[in-house]
Formats: structure tokens, sequence, C-alpha cells
């Protein structure tokens, strides 16, 4: 099953398809992590990546598409969680390329709904494990290690597009460039909505009662 989660900065796309990964054994595709992957290794590819980033502008479709299009190539006939992948209708159009190439298809994409004015606070209060990824809230879901991360013992880090003025523009681009994808995927019958204000378990439990899982 390929399943695209859809939704603005931070409205948990991340914390969800890690649930889904550890219960279902999805294959994660972030497109953001493979970014900043890229960024940690410094390549050239990275540091082009890094000058879009960090301003909160969507980097390149022509680049995400060369990407997306390797991973699937290593994960050919796997069930695939497609996490901030596509944002734009030319990304969109290209996956279903790529899937036809790959004799797959796209089963459903699920639209984590929430109200702009939440972002904000989750964004700003998120912290991350440099070394695992794991996802943390300083209100909502602070680690038990204080600065450390429960999971494999790195420390905790802010990302550098989760500063306010980042995020502003990062919500822009998403209302721009990605919202035009919520009608897209509606008129192809594949769209779910999934009220994702609702606490993390609880969108867990909607989302698993709505694929039937
Ligand atoms: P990316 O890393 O994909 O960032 P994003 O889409 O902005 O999404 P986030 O990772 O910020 O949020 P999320 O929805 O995963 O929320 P999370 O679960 O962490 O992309 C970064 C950048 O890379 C982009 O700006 C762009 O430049 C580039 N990029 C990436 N893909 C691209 C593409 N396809 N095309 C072009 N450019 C691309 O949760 C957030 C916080 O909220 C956490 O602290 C969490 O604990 C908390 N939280 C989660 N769920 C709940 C809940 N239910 N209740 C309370 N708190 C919650």
């Amino acid at each position: 099953m390929n399943i695209i989660l859809l939704g603005a900065p931070g409205s948990g796309k991340g914390t969800q398809s890690k649930l889904l990964v550890e219960k279902y054994k999805f294959n994660q595709l972030s497109t953001g992590d493979l970014l900043r992957s890229a960024i940690k290794s410094a390549s050239e590819f990275g540091k082009l990546a890094q000058s879009y980033m960090n301003q909160g502008k969507l980097v390149p479709d022509d680049l995400i598409v060369q990407i997306v299009g390797e991973y699937l190539n290593l994960n050919k006939n796997k069930s695939i969680i497609f996490d901030g992948f596509p944002r734009t209708e030319i990304q969109a159009t290209k996956l279903n390329e790529l899937l036809e190439n790959a004799k797959s298809e796209l089963n459903f994409v699920l639209y984590l709904k929430i109200n702009p004015q939440d972002l904000i606070d989750r964004l700003t209060g998120r912290r991350v494990c440099a070394q695992c990824g794991e996802i943390y809230h300083v209100h909502t879901k602070p680690s038990k290690n204080g600065d450390k991360c429960e999971v494999c013992d790195g420390s905790l880090v802010q990302r550098k597009d989760d500063h306010k003025e980042v995020i502003l523009e990062r919500l822009l681009e998403f209302d721009k460039n990605t919202g035009p994808l919520i009608e897209f995927y509606k008129n192809k019958e594949k769209l779910i909505t999934v009220d994702a204000e609702l606490s993390t378990e609880n969108v867990f439990s909607e989302i698993q009662k709505k694929l039937s899982l």
C-alpha cells in the first residue's frame, strides 16, 4: 500500500509516519529527512538544498523528483509512506509516472487538517534527536532524559527552519504550492481527511480506522 501524508508544516506528518512504520512496517520516504542527510554530508546537492530550506522555500521540483526516483528504485515492491512529497502539482504528476513505471499505484492521500494558528506553537517547541531523528516537543512531548533522546541518548536540537520568520515563510509556501493538492487528490477520489488537532494517539487511531488497518 502506498500512502501520501499531506499537511502543513507541523501538522504531524513525521510523528504519524513513525507510528505507521513501527506498527505496520511501512517504509517512510521523507523528502525533508533526505534533504537534511544531504546537507549533513556537505555534498553540492546538500548545499544547494540548504540555500532554499534555510529561507523556508521549496527546493526545486527537478531536484526533489530525482531523489524520490532514486529512493523508489532502491525500494521496489515496498509499501511506502510519502511524508512531505509531493508538494506541487508537478511533483504529484511525476509521482504518478514513477509509480506507473514501477507497476505500482497510489492508494490513499491522508490530509492532516489543522488550524494554522496551532502550527507556530508546535514548530517553535519541536526538538529532534540529532542522531536518530526522534521527534519531541518541549511542552507536549518532552524527553524523559532532559536534552537527550529517550531512544538513543543523542542530543536534542532545534531545526534551523523552526524559527518564527522561517516558519511563516514555510506556511506561505504550503498555502501557495501545496494547498492546491487537496483539491487535486479530492478530484481523483484519493483524499481522506483526518482531524490533526486531536492528540497524537487519537490522530493515529483515526488514521487506522479510516484506512481499515
Ligand atoms: P520537512 O522536513 O518535510 O518539513 P515540513 O513539511 O515543514 O514538516 P515538518 O517536518 O516541519 O512537520 P510535520 O508535519 O512532520 O510535523 P511533526 O510530526 O514533526 O521539509 C523541510 C523543508 O525541506 C521544506 O521547507 C522545503 O524547503 C524542503 N522540502 C521537503 N520536501 C520537499 C518537497 N517535496 N519539495 C520541495 N521542497 C521540499 O510535528 C511537529 C511538532 O508537533 C512536534 O514537536 C510534535 O511532537 C508535535 N505534534 C505532532 N502531532 C501532534 C499532535 N497531534 N498534538 C500535539 N502535538 C503534536
